[in-house]
């Protein structure tokens, strides 16, 4: 057998057009243009790179970006004084600030003090508790990605579906499983600690790798049929003998889960793109709601 491909790059594409007319639509009707505040901090180089992405995207559909760049020694006083004038500026609609912040800096703090309408990212801890206990709020942008992703294989309706998450970080394991189960999948959360991973896995019609290690999933874990989502994005260094030369990789070894896997998204690709796309939708949705106006259907879970 040999998967569907997942295109999360067109999937993507499509979605961040749709936004561009919807913004268009917004911005006809009140005046409104969708804003978001990016803010870094400091001068590590992939972060950078994340962020004149996100930056490029919102330009190209339409969007407003206010670009925040702060030094490394940024005093953790003076970016929450940035955060509070953008929780102010009513075109500022929402706020990303760029993870992982130096070390002086506490993060939860600088999340907690984003104010929860604005919180593009969904990292707020009132939203992951809305989330949580399946109210509406906003929903981390990776995991919202791998939803709709998973809805365009299987359909809307994925309820009785065993789910397995492999990783439980706060930005995307930890939701992934709540949106999950809000779909009325039987989820099971499985990490670093877990016990015969490759049994839990042999069970799950819809698999979700995120925890970080190049091709950890190996094909004969996978149930025949099922369908694959590999949030992993690793680099493999070129000296790394068989694993190849300077590759980017999933957390699942996609040759080997390919044969044998319903549809897998691949690395690159596949969640990627849709990180970015989500962003922009959570960017509309809550300019749509700052003005008073409805949330287009697809860009709530
Ligand atoms: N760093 C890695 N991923 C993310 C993300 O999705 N949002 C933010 N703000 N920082 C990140």
């Amino acid at each position: 057998m040999s998967a569907r491909i997942i295109d999360g790059k067109g999937f993507a594409a499509g979605l961040r057009q749709r936004v561009a007319g919807y913004a268009a639509d917004l911005k006809a009707r009140t005046g409104t243009v969708p804003g978001l505040a990016v803010i870094l901090v400091g001068d590590d180089p992939a972060s950078a790179v994340y962020v004149r992405n996100k930056e490029k995207a919102l330009e190209s559909a339409g969007l407003h970006s206010f670009d925040h760049r702060l030094p490394h020694d940024t005093a953790q006083a003076d970016l929450l004084r940035l955060i509070d004038s953008c929780n102010r500026d009513p075109a500022v609609h929402g706020i990303l600030v760029q993870l992982p912040l130096p070390k002086h800096i506490d993060t939860p703090t600088v999340l907690a003090a984003i104010a929860p309408e604005k919180d593009a990212d969904g990292f707020h801890v009132t939203n992951a508790g809305l989330l949580a206990t399946g109210r509406p709020g906003v929903v981390p942008c990776t995991p919202l990605g791998c939803l709709m992703l998973l809805r365009d294989v299987l359909g809307r309706n994925l309820a009785g579906k065993r789910a397995l998450v492999i990783g439980r970080s706060t930005i995307v394991g930890r939701p992934m499983a709540q949106l999950l189960l809000g779909a009325d999948c039987t989820v099971t959360m499985a990490h670093s600690r877990t016990r015969d991973l490759d049994i839990e896995c042999s069970h799950a019609d819809i698999l979700i790798a995120a925890v970080g290690r190049p091709e950890m999933v190996r094909g004969d874990w996978i149930k025949r049929g099922a369908t694959v989502i590999d949030v992993g994005m690793n680099r493999i260094p070129p000296d790394c003998g068989s694993a190849g030369g300077g590759r980017l990789v999933g957390d699942v070894h996609y040759a080997e889960a390919a044969e044998v896997a319903g549809a897998i998204t691949p690395v690159p690709g596949g969640v990627g793109p849709m990180t970015i796309a989500c962003l922009l939708v959570n960017t509309l949705a809550a300019a749509c709601r700052q003005a008073g106006q409805p949330v287009p259907e697809e860009a709530l879970p």
